[in-house]
């Protein structure tokens, strides 16, 4: 049976030049491009190439003009400052044309770095908007990292300006970010000219004569900046994300692609008119902040909300249905994490009969699979459909859904459900074949991918090659493992490198194995991704000590846990640890790092052939029972 979903997915793959291009026609242009898909330099495909555009004009300016001026842009509710404040549209296009003179007034000018460590306040976004209207790139680095990871991105991105806050607000917790800034510019070898810093009464802090700049003041001083026209493939941002190594891959975002698939993935995906209200819980930090809390609802006219607040405790499991009841949200996109984090503390709802949810429509989830059990407890309690739907910081917007605005399917559990437009997905096996259909293989994706995802990494376009194009020649690496079945449904199963997902917060093993072997009485280590009831996965680290090491282990435990936080971050959750004599390997010296994490998941496991020396895994087993995972011997 043919359905608006079928049609819409044949056409862009048949015609996707054809299919774009009318989607573009929805936005603005200050010129139109001259050609809609620039495949002269494959596997490097542009989108839009000759047009002309300003990303901050479509979703700001643009609704002012039409007639949205007096509509909430942003509704920013705070349950932990105890503040709600409504942004419009005509104030949002004066806060940021303000913010972005701000920003030219230090020497900001089109192609210039600007890295945004910010909590999540509607500060954050001005800042992010007023990088877009001056046609400068920015680079948004969330707040839960350490200051040696912002660091990284400083020397990498070469910021000409840092815009930071002098605190975030962890449920109850005030967390200084002052000094992690202070402390980063310190060990970056790059220095930026200048850093705004948003003064928060919870912790007001000192500014550096000549280098800092309280917010509000640079503003007053500031004259408005216009809107300045750049290339449609001119980047609009970089957005670092977890690769197997320490060092941060810099994905790219350009302006004209990316704002025409986002603006149709609003009423395509998910089915939200303009002026409609629209929640993304995430974070700005995050690519879901990016594409869901700040850029498509603002290009699609929608109001915006900015919940600075936890799922639990701030100050109860009641918050998200509180926060859809006051400002009248229709759909809400979280991670699945959040409502696990809800159902354990009111598993009967209970808190849910406080609040009239009649304008609520829809539930999207993303970030990490969705569990049937969470996906059923929503569905049961809220009386509205729940969409997972999947994807990546690299793609911007979701590879598979189920297209609300197109056609509703029906949901099977455990399935973000078929691949979007745009997106030639196939299932391949070790040899590059396709599977059929209910095997499990690699998920790729037939390039073209289509506009709004990844141009290339950073400083670093053979690392984009390496990483995604090469393994698969014409195709794009998910590192995702999956099938689909005979009715077209996906299943995304597992990574195919070393990423774990922590609560919908992506982090990289290899990164914390690099810290962890930094450490002076490390010899070698290992640390896996672990099974958690709310958090979907934990880190787990092994750790075998240097011969000659005589220090108690606890001790070595406490001094690796703290160096994973003090150079990574709180984020990572790295809280667990146990030191072994030796680690299970292959003959040819590789960590069977799969294995370990069978066994502490209690799951069953083949011998590997190629094992050195079998007795190891029940040593392993061993050491993973005292730290609380994996069965006992005799069990
Ligand atoms: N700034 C500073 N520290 C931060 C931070 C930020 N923006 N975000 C998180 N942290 C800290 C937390 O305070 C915590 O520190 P702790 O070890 O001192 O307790 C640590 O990083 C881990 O945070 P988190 O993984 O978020 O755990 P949590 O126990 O605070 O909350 C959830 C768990 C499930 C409630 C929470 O992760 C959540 O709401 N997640 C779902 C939504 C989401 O953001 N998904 C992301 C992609 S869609
Ligand atoms: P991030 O780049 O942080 O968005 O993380 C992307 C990874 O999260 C993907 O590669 C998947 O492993 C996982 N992921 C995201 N959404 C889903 C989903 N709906 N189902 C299964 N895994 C998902």
């Amino acid at each position: 049976m043919t359905n608006a979903y079928d049609i819409a997915y044949a056409r862009s793959l048949k015609d996707p030049e054809g299919f774009w291009a009318e989607a573009a026609k929805d936005l603005h242009w200050y010129k139109t491009w001259d050609k809609v898909l620039d495949d002269s330099r494959k596997p490097f495909y542009r989108w839009f190439t000759g047009g002309v555009v300003n990303t901050c004009y479509n979703a700001v300016d643009r609704h002012v003009e039409q007639g949205r001026g007096e509509q909430a842009a942003i509704i920013y509710d705070s349950p932990v400052t105890g503040t709600t404040r409504t942004i419009s549209y005509a104030q949002l296009q004066d806060d940021v044309a303000r913010f972005a003179g701000a920003l030219a007034a230090r020497g900001v000018a089109k192609g210039d770095r600007v890295i945004v460590y910010m909590p999540m306040v509607p500060e954050a976004a001005i800042a992010m908007l007023a990088c877009a209207r001056l046609g400068a790139v920015h680079s948004v680095v969330f707040g839960g990292f350490a200051a040696n990871e912002l660091a990284t991105r400083i020397n990498d991105a070469e910021p000409k300006v840092i815009v930071s806050a002098s605190c975030g607000i962890e449920t109850a917790k005030v967390i200084p970010y002052k000094p992690l800034l202070d402390h980063a510019i310190e060990l970056a070898t790059h220095k930026p000219a200048a850093c705004i810093v948003l003064q928060r009464e919870q912790a007001v802090a000192a500014l550096i004569p000549g280098r800092d700049f309280d917010w509000m003041q640079a503003v007053a001083a500031a004259a408005p900046h216009d809107c300045v026209p750049v290339a449609a493939t001119d980047p609009l941002y970089i957005l670092y994300t977890s690769g197997t190594t320490g060092q941060p891959k810099g994905v790219v975002r350009d302006n004209g692609g990316h704002m025409v698939a986002l603006k149709w993935t609003m009423k395509a995906v998910y089915n939200v008119e303009p002026g409609e209200v629209y929640w993304a819980a995430s974070d700005v930090g995050w690519v879901v902040g990016h594409s869901y809390i700040v850029y498509a609802p603002l290009l699609n006219g929608n109001t915006t909300i900015f919940y600075e607040g936890k799922p639990v405790g701030t100050p109860d499991a009641g918050a998200f249905w509180r926060v859809i009841s006051q400002h009248k949200v229709s759909t809400l996109f979280t991670a699945p994490t959040a409502f696990r984090a809800i159902k354990r503390e009111d598993p009967n709802a209970e808190l849910l009969k406080k609040y009239d949810l009649s304008a609520f429509r829809a539930l999207f989830l993303a970030g990490e699979r969705s569990d049937p059990e969470t996906i059923n407890w929503a569905q049961t309690n809220l009386k509205v459909p729940v969409i997972d739907h999947w994807w990546q910081t690299e793609t911007g917007w979701s590879i598979a859904a189920n297209c609300m605005g197109l056609h509703a399917f029906p949901v099977k559990p455990g399935s973000p459900t078929k691949a979007a437009p745009g997106w030639g997905l196939e299932v391949l096996d070790e040899s590059h074949q396709p599977c059929e259909a209910g095997k499990v293989g690699s998920l790729v994706v037939r390039l073209p991918l289509p506009p709004g995802t990844f141009y290339t990494l950073w400083n670093a376009e053979q690392r984009f090659v390496d990483s995604y194009l090469s393994e698969f020649p014409g195709c794009y690496k998910t590192a995702d493992a999956g099938y689909i079945d005979e009715d077209g449904y996906v299943y995304v199963m597992s990574r195919t490198d070393d990423i774990i997902n922590v609560a919908g917060h992506r982090l990289s093993t290899g990164a914390m194995e690099e810290v962890l072997a930094s450490h002076p009485d490390v010899a070698e280590c290992a640390v896996i991704g672990v099974a958690d009831q709310l958090k979907g996965q934990l880190p787990l680290g092994f750790v075998c000590l240097k011969a000659g090491v005589t220090k108690p282990h606890d001790q070595v435990i406490k001094e690796v846990v703290a160096l994973v936080r003090e150079r990574i971050g709180p984020v990572a959750a790295f809280k667990t640890c146990t030191v072994v004599k030796r680690l299970p390997k292959t003959r040819s010296g590789k960590i069977l790092r799969g294995t370990m994490q069978k066994i502490a998941d209690c799951q069953d496991y083949k011998m590997p052939a190629t094992i050195d020396d079998p007795g190891i895994l029940d040593e392993i087993q061993e050491s993973l029972v005292d730290v609380g995972y994996a069965k006992p011997r005799n069990e």
